[in-house]
C-alpha cells in the first residue's frame, strides 16, 4: 500500500509549508488540492464566468485542463497550458475560490483527479479541506491543523509580502465561514484525524510531529 498523509485545516493554519516539509522529509510526492480549486477559479475568471452562477461554473470547469507537479520542493500548476502558480495566490482568485469550491460538480471533478494522482503516486502528502473525510478516507495518517485566527492572519500576511493583518484576517474568516457552512464536503475535522495546534509551534516542530505519526 502506498503511504498517504492527509493534512487538512482552515486557511493559514500552515498546511502548505507543513505538507511540503513532510513530503521532503519522507521522500514522498506532494499535492496541494487548494491550488487545484484556485487554478480552476483563475481559468473561470479569465473566461469571464460569473462565479455566483453555479450552473455556469460547473459547465465551464469541465473545460479546464490542469497539469499539476508533484515535487514538494517545486510545486507548480498549469491551467489550460499557462503557469498559474503565481496568479492563483492573487486577491481576485482568493475572493472567488470559495464560491467555486462550493459547487458540487466542481468538487466531483477535482476529487476524481485527486484520487487518480494519489493512485499514481509512490506515496504522497495531500493537503486540503476534505482529504481525510472525502478524497482519501483510508489515508494512513490524518492530521487536522488549527491555529488562532490572529496567528493565521499574521502568517498569511507575511507570506503575501506584507499588508494589513486585520484585512487578511477578515478574508480568512470569510472563507472559513463559506468553507464550513457549504453543503458539499464542508470543512471539518474527520473521524480519526489528529488535531495539531500550530499557534505556538515552529514549522520544524509541526513537521517532526507528523513525520513521527507517519513512522508509527
Ligand atoms: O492557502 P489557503 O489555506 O488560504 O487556501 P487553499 O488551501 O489554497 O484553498 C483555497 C480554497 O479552496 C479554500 O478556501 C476552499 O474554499 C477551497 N478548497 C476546498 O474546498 N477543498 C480543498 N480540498 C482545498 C481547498
Amino acid at each position: 500500500d502506498t503511504l498517504v498523509v492527509a493534512v487538512d485545516g482552515p486557511s493559514g493554519s500552515g498546511k502548505s509549508s507543513t505538507a511540503r516539509g513532510v513530503a521532503e522529509r519522507l521522500g514522498l510526492d506532494y499535492l496541494d488540492t487548494g491550488a487545484m480549486y484556485r487554478a480552476v477559479t483563475w481559468a473561470l475568471l479569465e473566461a469571464g464566468v460569473h462565479v455566483d452562477d453555479a450552473d455556469a461554473v460547473a459547465a465551464a470547469a469541465k473545460q479546464v485542463v490542469l497539469e499539476i507537479g508533484s515535487d514538494p520542493s517545486d510545486p507548480t500548476i498549469r491551467a489550460n497550458g499557462a503557469d498559474v502558480s503565481g496568479p492563483i495566490r492573487g486577491p481576485h482568485v482568493t475572493a472567488a475560490v470559495s464560491a467555486v469550491a462550493a459547487v458540487p460538480a466542481v468538487r466531483e471533478q477535482l476529487v476524481a483527479e485527486q484520487r487518480a494522482i494519489i493512485a499514481g503516486s509512490r506515496g504522497i502528502v495531500v493537503e486540503g479541506r476534505d482529504i481525510a473525510s472525502v478524497v482519501a478516507p483510508d489515508a494512513a495518517v490524518k492530521v487536522y491543523l488549527v491555529a488562532d485566527a490572529e496567528a493565521r492572519a499574521s502568517r498569511r500576511t507575511a507570506e503575501l509580502g506584507g499588508g494589513d493583518v486585520s484585512a487578511t484576517r477578515a478574508d480568512l474568516e470569510r472563507r472559513d465561514s463559506i468553507d464550513s457552512s457549504r453543503t458539499a464536503s464542508p470543512l471539518r475535522r474527520a473521524d480519526g484525524a489528529q488535531i495539531v495546534d500550530t499557534t505556538e509551534l515552529s514549522l520544524e516542530d509541526v513537521i517532526d510531529q507528523i513525520v513521527r505519526l507517519a513512522k508509527e
